[in-house]
């Protein structure tokens, strides 16, 4: 679902141009979990502005959803992104002025007019993020768990095959963040959607079914969760979690 070769990332400033990766071999399946560590400044926004298609690489070549993303128009590659990338941010990024049923829709409004068939569906998403009592709430009258619930349904809109996100549960309490992790597990689990998050907290790295962790660029490691560890951390869920095995790369 995801491959990347020998892909390097150069900024090119006037005084210090920066390496931020450096030859990235990486190859990521249907329905995996996929989180990535490291210390700060060492590649793991760039790794998901390329993963995104937002910005491209210096070298080596990218293959998302069985696409050449290199070899796209800007036009195709937005297109893209639309279809086949979910993404998820730390702090949110929904829209004040419009509801929760509003902001699920964003994805489809910027392709076209909704039609009752698309708010049955961004009703249902709600539904089965827990928030069948915040449909017509804007984000002002939620809690940071309740709008992240609402940025998953909305990633989830165009059930896109590639799900990113970057430091999801980075500001939710421990409770809500479970909770969002147990819904991007369940995703990539029932659904075979392919998830790669970013995050800084190793209980929530835990959750996924692979670990990689970056520094100065490169792949440091890469290896399977133990299962046990990954499910002991979805904290209280386990009964309807279902056996959860680390697949093959
Ligand atoms: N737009 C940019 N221009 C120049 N350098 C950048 C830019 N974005 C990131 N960098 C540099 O690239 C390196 C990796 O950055 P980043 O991917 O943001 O790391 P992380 O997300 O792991 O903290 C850092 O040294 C950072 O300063
Ligand atoms: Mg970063």
């Amino acid at each position: 679902m995801i491959e990347l070769q020998r892909v390097s990332k150069n900024y090119d400033h006037l005084e210090q141009p920066v390496t931020a990766l450096r030859e990235i071999d990486l190859s990521v399946g249907r329905g995996e979990f996929v989180a990535i560590m490291g210390p700060s400044g060492s590649g793991k926004s760039t790794l998901l502005n390329l993963l995104s298609a937002l910005d491209k690489p210096t070298t080596g070549r990218i293959v998302l959803a069985g696409e050449d993303i290199g070899t796209m128009s800007d036009d195709a590659v937005t297109l893209f992104r639309r279809e086949k990338i979910g993404l998820i941010f730390q702090f949110f990024n929904l829209l004040p002025t419009m509801t929760a049923v509003e902001n699920v829709l964003l994805p489809v409004l910027l392709a076209r007019r909704a039609v009752d068939a698309d708010r049955e569906k961004a009703v249902r998403l709600l539904e089965q993020v827990g928030l069948a009592h915040r449909l017509t709430h804007k984000p002002s009258a939620m809690s940071g768990g309740e709008m992240q619930r609402v940025a998953v349904a909305r990633a989830f809109m165009t059930a896109p095959p590639i799900l990113l996100a970057d430091e999801p549960t980075g500001n939710l309490d421990s409770n809500s963040g479970s909770e969002v992790l147990r819904l991007l597990r369940r995703q990539a689990e029932e659904h075979g959607t392919t998830v790669v998050m970013v995050t800084h907290d190793a209980n929530a790295a835990r959750v996924g079914s692979r670990l990689i962790v970056i520094r100065d660029g490169r792949i440091q490691s890469d290896a399977a969760v133990p299962t046990t560890v990954s499910s002991a951390s979805a904290g209280g869920h386990s009964t309807d979690q279902g056996v959860f095995a680390a697949p093959t790369a």
